[in-house]
């Protein structure tokens, strides 16, 4: 019998599925996690239920690396915005391998209801001969356990059986009956499916995730975990290989997508607010470009600049902080630095621009965004003290919102953040961008 694979970020749903499964359930809050599973052929799964709305990793990735090993096991989203939109549920679908919608509130025996093996009596349909050029294509071997627990396959099943031994092939777009796989299944373990079936359903999901922002069939949220999931992989990137023209373009894609994202969100309906909260879990480089570009739409900054220079100062800011002799001091709060890590803390905005510009052609003026990532407009900023007129505009944008994140890691009180802003923080910053600041945060 195979286990059901579920993959949600919510534990309590969790805990709920493994207990009424009575333990068969194989449940994790991880996609990685779950694709050693996938990936491990010894695992008997009946199905893959997956939460798209986890930043952790790309759902877009994981169907791609799941579609690999496991191509007929049923795969079924908990996507509430979906399940109730037939029309785009079907197109997305259709593009995604994606065989059903849940809501994650059902239980366990309505979510594997699917999945029952439906078994008639009836005399096995299909006992084909491939033709003899389907003989010489190329095919992929899988279990065939992967394919018993649907009724719906996505690939049809036909035997070839020269005198010496028995093969069993599948080829796409027909149905199987229950009795025949059985009996296949007593024969051999792996059936072979085309390859070119295989590269074709690749095809098609990635068109899907390239297509990721503009396809408006994707609700929001699994977009915006989406790009979480590419900026903490860029942010990956960057602190294994340092700065490169690569990191670079990779960059300016992930804010090009950010930035599409956050002008097509809809501001009523909470989206933004999730968003900002993703980001905040996610990093400080992609929630400062998230803040950043919200705080330059308010004030009618022109979009290229906003990216090339807010935007990518924000992503950039930190690399001189991810590989110092002391380790990666990004996260560490600046007041736990030892004596040693703080002087490499107080001179990481030049040492980034440094290293930036050493490696890269980035404009000057974003090097003079990042070298001012901490200066205050009152100069009591830092590493140069640097303010009034000398501060750039987008500079100090950056490095209100640094504080403000700082804060957000500091207080799990809203009303003490809140407080703590006014007190400490805006004082130090033009009425300009302090105001702008409160506009776009009163907001979410
Ligand atoms: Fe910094």
């Amino acid at each position: 019998m195979g286990r059901p694979v579920f993959i949600h970020p919510n534990p309590n749903i969790l805990s709920r599925l493994s207990s009424e499964s009575n333990g068969v359930a194989r449940v994790t809050p991880s996609m990685v996690e779950a694709l050693r599973w996938v990936s491990d052929h010894e695992e008997n799964i009946s199905g893959i239920f997956l939460c798209p709305e986890d930043s952790s990793f790309s759902a877009f990735r994981f169907l791609e690396i799941a579609l690999n090993y496991r191509p007929a096991v049923p795969i079924f989203l908990f996507e509430p915005t979906l399940q109730k939109q037939d029309e785009i549920a079907k197109r997305v679908k259709s593009s995604t391998r994606v065989q059903g919608f849940f809501v994650g509130t059902e239980s366990y025996d309505a979510l594997v209801a699917n999945l029952k093996l439906k078994v008639d009596e009836k005399i096995p349909k299909k006992r084909l001969k491939p033709t003899p050029e389907q003989e010489h294509q190329d095919y992929t071997a899988l279990p065939i356990s992967d394919f018993f627990n649907s009724d719906k396959y996505p690939y049809d099943l036909f035997i070839y059986n020269p005198p010496s031994r028995i093969s069993f092939f599948a080829s796409k777009d027909s149905s199987v009956d229950g009795n025949y796989l059985e009996s296949l299944a007593k024969q051999a373990n792996y059936l072979y499916v085309q390859t070119k079936d295989l590269i074709n359903d690749k095809k098609l999901l990635q068109e899907a995730h390239s297509q990721l922002i503009e396809n408006k069939d994707i609700p929001t949220d699994w977009k915006t975990s989406e790009v979480m999931a590419s900026s903490k992989e860029l942010l990956n990137k960057i602190k294994n290989n340092g700065a490169s023209e690569q990191v670079v373009t990779d960059a300016q894609q992930m804010l090009g997508d950010l930035f599409r994202l956050i002008s097509t969100i809809d501001t009523g309906d909470g989206s933004i607010h999730r968003l900002i909260d993703k980001a905040k879990n996610c990093d400080r480089s992609v929630f400062c470009a998230s803040y950043a570009m919200l705080i330059c739409s308010h004030l009618k900054y022109e979009k290229v600049s906003s990216l090339e220079i807010l935007g990518m100062a924000c992503v950039l800011q930190d690399i001189s902080l991810y590989r110092t002799p002391y380790g990666d001091i990004s996260n560490k709060d600046p007041e736990t630095l030892t004596e040693n890590e703080a002087k490499i803390y107080f001179k990481h905005p030049t040492l980034s621009a440094d290293i930036i510009a050493q490696h890269t052609d980035v404009a000057q003026v974003t090097l003079q965004v990042i070298r001012q990532q901490h200066e205050r407009k009152d100069r009591s900023g830092f590493p140069g003290k640097i303010g009034g007129n000398l501060l750039h505009p987008m500079a100090e944008i950056l490095s209100l919102v640094n504080e403000y994140y700082d804060l957000t890691k500091k207080f799990t009180n809203q009303k003490l953040l809140e407080e703590e802003l006014v007190r400490e923080v805006y004082p130090h910053y033009s009425e300009v961008v302090s105001s702008a600041f409160k506009s776009v945060h009163t907001k979410l």
